[in-house]
């Protein structure tokens, strides 16, 4: 055994907590260790690994982009980035772009974009809600709900206010003229894979049309085709302003975007807004395969084994009520809700059957496959979750 552990321990802030497994590659939805084991991975690189390990085409891209340049700085205009943004923005439904590296600092962008826009000392409030999650920088940890991310790390940004998910009475009773914008993942992600209500979305476009603040959608987590769609907004009937992206849309590599409607575009001036490696040539090369492949057949299959595996889980729910709780989320962006069966003892009977799968919200088997995942490669995970449930 290698003494990788060890050598942690000494180097690292103890911030993540690791899998006692060392991966050598990956390939597909598979990641094989070390020793030689092989595990199905449903993390999916927390949702980055939309087209899985190995992926071929990725590989040639990034490889092509390489032999040319692996970075250049933003006073350069690049084709590889203007190729990315074409086809975002057609994918999105959005007119305008700034391209960023991670999920947090595209948060950060859209506080700073929706503060801008309004220029003013009336128009100041930020809403979030209980069990968002927005990234772990000031702004978006600002807008983050969960104690856990936020404890003795106060102050944060003043003007911000939380509200309850789903709940269309506390809309109705705190947005008001002096919000500017209303932050939301369309499905929360860390927070239990919560799937908003059309009903709440329609009071929050309502209200849009009466006090003109900001719709911001996260899609971090909950886009780049996941959910069977591009992005989790197209499910809903409403009006975003801005959308912003990262994880999956990066084919593994750091990649983030924030994307507005063009009556948002003169907002930002030269030097008003910007970063190093934002829109990277090497990201963006991988980020216009995975664009490709969605659209080719990979987006789809989100759909199709995403309401296969759903309802596969509905069939044990049906088996086993008093153990899972509910099976909620769309695509392959699943949770399964678990109740008198201590979750983290599922997680680990699934590992120790080489299942990788996470916990969100502390009792939500989280379900984040790539995208590439297939019906027999989905039945196994199904055939030992059957086993693990029923032997809790
Ligand atoms: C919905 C959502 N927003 C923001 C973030 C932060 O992204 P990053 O970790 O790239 O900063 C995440 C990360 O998990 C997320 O799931």
């Amino acid at each position: 055994m290698s003494d990788i552990f060890e050598r942690e321990k000494k180097l690292f802030f103890p911030t993540y907590k690791r899998l006692p497994i060392e991966i050598d590659r990956g390939e597909g939805v598979y990641l094989f260790t070390k020793t030689g084991d092989r595990y199905l991975d449903l993390i999916g690189g927390l949702a980055v690994n939309v087209l899985g390990y190995a992926n071929k085409k990725v590989r040639t891209a990034i490889l092509n982009q390489i032999d040319k340049f692996n970075h250049l700085s933003n006073f350069f205009y690049q084709d590889t980035q203007a190729d990315f943004a074409e086809k975002l923005l057609e994918f999105a439904g959005f007119e305008r772009v700034f391209l960023a590296s991670t999920g947090t600092e595209s948060i950060e962008g859209a506080i700073k974009l929706t503060r801008k826009h309004f220029k003013s000392d009336k128009k100041v409030n930020l809403i979030s809600f209980t069990g968002g999650f927005h990234g772990r920088t000031y702004g978006s940890l600002s807008l983050t709900y969960k104690d856990k991310f936020r404890k003795d790390h106060e102050p944060f940004l003043p003007f911000t206010k939380f509200l309850p998910y789903n709940s269309i009475k506390d809309l109705e009773d705190n947005v008001d003229e002096e919000t500017a914008a209303v932050f939301l993942e369309f499905i929360q992600g860390e927070g239990g894979v919560n799937v908003a209500d059309v009903g709440f979305i329609d009071k929050l476009q309502e209200l849009k049309d009466k006090y003109k603040f900001l719709i911001v959608s996260d899609c971090i987590q909950c886009g780049a085709g996941r959910t069977g769609k591009f992005l989790s907004i197209h499910h809903f009937n409403v009006n975003v302003d801005i959308c912003v992206v990262a994880k999956g849309i990066g084919g593994g590599l750091p990649l983030s975007a924030i994307m507005a409607k063009e009556y948002l575009s003169d907002c930002w001036k030269i030097g008003e807004h910007g970063t190093t490696f934002g829109g990277n040539p090497v990201a963006c090369a991988a980020g216009s395969v995975v664009l490709d492949e969605l659209q080719n057949g990979v987006m789809d299959n989100a759909s199709v084994i995403g309401d296969y595996l759903k309802s596969k889980l509905l069939d044990i729910q049906k088996k086993f009520p008093e153990k899972l709780k509910d099976v909620r989320g769309l695509g392959l962006m699943l949770g399964i809700e678990v109740q008198n069966v201590n979750p983290s003892e599922v997680v680990n009977k699934l590992f120790d059957n080489k299942i990788l799968v996470n916990l969100a919200g502390d009792k939500v088997v989280r379900l984040l496959p790539p995208l590439i995942i297939n019906k027999e490669e989905a039945d196994i995970f199904l055939y030992f979750f059957e086993k693990v449930i029923e032997n809790a």
